[in-house]
């Protein structure tokens, strides 16, 4: 048996808004959708009408007057209403703030390169494809583009804003409880638009805190020897040459920023999910989960040399 989708649930639905900025669009939405079908409702009434109803009371219906009450006035007064209506509650989203955090989010074909800024707006975190904020207050996002248009979506947090190359976007908005929220690129990028997500994670502000200043750390140091084999083999291997790790000699810029790699929820912008086992396969066979990107796939290496640089990734906490 079929069941329903349950639109108003889950971590990525307009229609399950957790922030006030989704909760007027999913008002506005709410009140289209409702007045739409109750004027879709009336024009059908009055459709049938002039179908099956007696001679009499179809001319005392058929006038001029029925076409301009119903069809000039009527549609000019709800529209323009509705105009008003929505301009008012819209404009309080553009004032709402002063936020509480900046971030720059790049779009790149296909994942998001994420910066934590600072007062003058200078970097302070690199981090990629997910996005951590704290609670209940107003964060800023600066939206650039590295190649083509991309577009930033968390649907239960905010609704879509372009990302386009050579301008910068911005909007506000909050996530009023702790919890994970998923975003999608919303304008075709490329082959790979599809496989382009990332999640928003709301902490409570302590706790976004403590994780914040974990996140400025280097790298942690390799513990076991594997770990250390692993972290040789990165090297040896040239994967410095597109990815930083802080505090060892990769600062490559072209991919995501792996420092803390292990500490994030997915891996390929939102496309796996991050263990041991999904990591080495993602470096072996990056082409073929998701052709063409830019990272190749490490076929080369053995099991052992695999299983020891995951190792070492999926412990960068
Ligand atoms: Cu990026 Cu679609």
């Amino acid at each position: 048996m079929w069941d329903w989708p349950n639109l108003t649930e889950g971590i990525q639905s307009a229609l399950a808004p957790a922030g006030p900025h989704a909760g007027w669009v999913a008002h506005l939405s709410w009140l289209i959708f409702i007045g739409g079908g109750l004027i879709l409702l009336i024009v059908v009434v009055m459709a049938a009408l002039a179908i099956f109803a007696p001679e009499r009371f179809r001319r005392a219906i058929g006038q001029r007057r029925t076409v301009i009450i119903g069809g000039v006035a009527f549609p000019f007064i709800t529209l323009t209403a509705l105009l008003i209506y929505g301009l008012s509650g819209s404009s309080a989203l553009v004032t709402f703030g002063p936020p509480a955090l900046r971030v720059e989010v790049v779009g790149e074909q296909w994942w998001w390169r994420v910066h934590y800024l600072d007062a003058e707006g200078e970097t302070r975190l690199t981090t990629a494809n997910e996005i951590r904020i704290p609670t209940g207050m107003p964060i800023e996002f600066v939206l650039k583009s590295a190649d083509v248009i991309h577009s930033f979506w968390v649907p239960s947090l905010a609704g879509k804003l372009d990302m386009i190359p050579g301008r910068i976007n911005s909007y506000r908005f909050a996530a009023d409880k702790p919890g994970v929220y998923r975003g999608q690129c919303a304008e075709y990028c490329g082959e790979q638009h599809a496989l382009m997500a990332f999640y928003v994670v709301a902490m409570e502000q302590e706790e976004f805190e403590l994780w914040y200043a974990d996140q400025v750390q280097p790298a942690p140091e390799p513990a076991l020897a594997q770990l250390e084999q692993g972290r040789e083999l990165f090297l040896a291997n040239g994967c410095g040459a597109c990815h930083t790790i802080r505090g060892t000699p990769a600062d490559g810029l072209i991919g995501p920023d792996l420092t803390h790699v292990g500490g994030r929820m997915s891996l390929a912008a939102g496309v796996l999910p991050n263990n041991v086992g999904t990591l080495a396969g993602w470096i072996s066979s990056a082409q073929h989960l998701k052709p063409e990107n830019k990272m190749p796939s490490f076929g080369n290496l053995r099991g052992t040399e695999l299983r020891a640089i995951a190792a070492y990734l999926e412990n960068l906490k």
